[in-house]
């Protein structure tokens, strides 16, 4: 039995902690985010993605777990979380959760048992090394925070292997106890009522780097990831894998699967990176060269499109000269980077709070062939705070109303978990989600126009899609096919009006859907199409049946 509604879905990422505090202690709940349901809702999306929301040290923002069957009690309980997921439900809405099975925080009872007795049952749930690694320098996730991928334990007596920072110790993969394990943390929240897992960090989990050789199981890795299918479906049908795998084009396959049996869904991080690109180059063309090169995907395959999400805008794909240009027009200062490769900032202030490149990024990203993902507060245009470390500068509260705290909490400013942006162009004062709602040609109203949109053209999500050639460089124009429809979204990346001209076989007309600009004539399929600076147009072709 299969259930295939992610092709068609909209998912809002929400960190908990700084979504809404309930209880104005100063830190996000699932009070808060249950009482929040009616903005996720309202604005269109199907599925909440939750970020870890697990005991934890918080040196990584939850991505170091020190108990994966449990919530931080900052944020609630069990039950909490079970009564977000039954509100949720309540309104049509599933719920995904992150899973970190790479690795766990050094302060989880595991890691800490593993460490202080060698004949403990988890020491080989790590990676360990009598010796000194030959180079343990190599293979930094993090480069300018984190030295290193192994680190000497004195406890332990030995060296254990991160791929992160060095108080994430990675898991053995290998180890059949580990499998298991994971499986039943799996089955655990599956029965909560869960729709499935964004798994993070996937191509590291299958990785067995440290392993001995004769440790090493002897399938390719990746068939690893088929176990974990199988176990999630078995448990329940629609259960979905959306895997944080920033992979190449030829390592698609091998992803999703020969016969799309491995991973749902993977975020598309080859062209995310060419979005900026071509953004930052007002043309089209990187968005094309990246859809030339990916191969088609198995029907229950699909695609994470994306705009920005909670880490760092990673270019690390483009080449050197390129990912220049998009420092240069997105992230000029240093202090707005990261890690050598990325750009710790929101997408608001990255295109200098312009209403028109802002629009038409989100109106791509809808457009897009896959299921677009949002990260919250990006849909009201905030900003982010440079003075905060690393990639917690896009991580600051919700920003609801022009209020204390931003109406985030009730608390003292003092105690909140992450200062509200305040002041200037993207402070609270101005952005925010009350100044926004149904207010017509808000960022927030356009989002939700795109949202319903998307979603009314299921074209999108399952159909063939074709990248047009048009007169212009500036122009992506995308004809999607599916079930004898036809739809027809065009952008213009360019900063002034064109008239584009497209080849549409078999087609006459086409009725408009949606646009920058009020549109509602019928087009004759043969004529020019104008687009304004920035514009964006999707049309559907009027068959002879209506
Ligand atoms: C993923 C997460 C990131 C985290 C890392 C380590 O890349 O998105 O936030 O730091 O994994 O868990
Ligand atoms: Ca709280």
């Amino acid at each position: 039995m299969l259930n295939l509604w992610y092709k068609n879905a909209v998912i809002y990422c929400v960190d908990v902690e700084t979504f809404m505090d309930s209880n104005g202690d100063g830190i996000g709940d699932f009070g808060g985010l249950a009482d929040r349901l009616d903005h996720v809702e309202a604005l269109g999306a199907t599925c909440i993605w939750l970020v870890p929301f697990y005991p934890t040290p918080n040196r990584d923002n939850g991505y170091d777990v020190t108990d994966f069957y449990a919530v931080d009690p900052r944020l609630g309980t069990l039950g909490d979380f079970v009564a977000f997921t039954h509100a949720a439900h309540d309104r049509g809405l599933r719920v995904i959760v992150d899973l970190v099975a790479n690795h766990t925080s050094i302060d989880h009872p595991w890691f800490q048992e593993a460490r202080q007795d060698p004949n403990s049952r988890y020491r080989d749930w790590y990676v360990w090394s009598k010796e000194k690694p030959e180079n343990i320098h190599e293979g930094v996730v993090f480069p300018g925070v984190q030295d290193a991928t192994w680190t000497y334990d004195e406890v332990a007596q030995a060296w254990y292997m991160h791929r992160f920072y060095p108080h994430q110790a990675d898991l053995n993969i290998a180890n059949p106890e580990v499998r298991a394990e994971l499986e039943k943390v799996m089955g655990f929240w599956l029965q909560l009522g869960v729709s499935g897992f964004r798994l993070d960090a996937v191509p590291f989990l299958i990785e067995y780097r440290g392993v001995p050789e004769e440790e090493r199981p002897k399938e390719d890795p990746h068939e690893y990831l088929d176990r974990m299918r199988d176990f999630v479906s078995w448990r329940r049908a629609e259960a979905m894998l959306l895997a944080e795998a920033n992979i190449t084009m030829d390592q698609v396959d091998e992803y999703f699967g020969p016969t799309g049996d491995r991973l749902h869904m993977i975020f598309n991080f080859m062209l995310n990176q060419h979005l900026f690109l071509a953004l930052s180059r007002n043309d089209a063309e990187p968005i094309r060269r990246v859809m030339a090169q990916t191969p088609a995907i198995p029907p229950k395959s699909q695609w994470a499109s994306f705009l920005r999400n909670h880490d760092e805008l990673d270019l690390g794909r483009l080449s050197d000269a390129e990912r220049g240009e998009a420092f240069a027009a997105f992230g000029p200062e240093p202090e707005m980077q990261a890690y050598e490769r990325g750009i710790r900032r929101r997408l608001a202030p990255m295109l200098e709070g312009d209403d028109r490149r802002l629009k038409q990024a989100f109106s791509l990203m809808f457009a897009l062939p896959g299921t677009p993902v949002l990260w919250y507060g990006d849909e009201i245009g905030m900003g982010e705070d440079l003075s905060l470390p690393e990639r917690n500068s896009v991580r600051t509260p919700m920003q609801w109303a022009d209020e204390p705290n931003a109406g985030f909490s009730n608390g003292s400013a003092g105690r909140l978990v992450r200062p509200v942006v305040s002041a200037g162009a993207f402070g609270y004062e101005r952005v925010n989600v009350a100044a926004q709602r149904d207010l017509d040609g808000s960022m927030m109203s356009t989002v939700q126009r795109l949202a319903r949109t998307r979603r009314a053209c299921p074209e999108v999500g399952w159909g063939r899609c074709q990248v047009l050639d048009t007169n212009e460089t500036s122009v992506l124009a995308l004809r999607y096919d599916w079930e004898g429809e036809t739809i027809l979204i065009l952008h213009n990346l360019a900063d002034r009006t064109v008239e584009v001209r497209v080849a549409l076989e078999g087609i006459e007309r086409l009725r408009p859907l949606l646009c920058d600009q009020d549109d509602r004539a019928m087009h004759d399929a043969s004529d020019p199409i104008s687009l304004n600076p920035y514009g964006y147009r999707w049309l559907r072709a009027q068959g002879e049946r209506r």
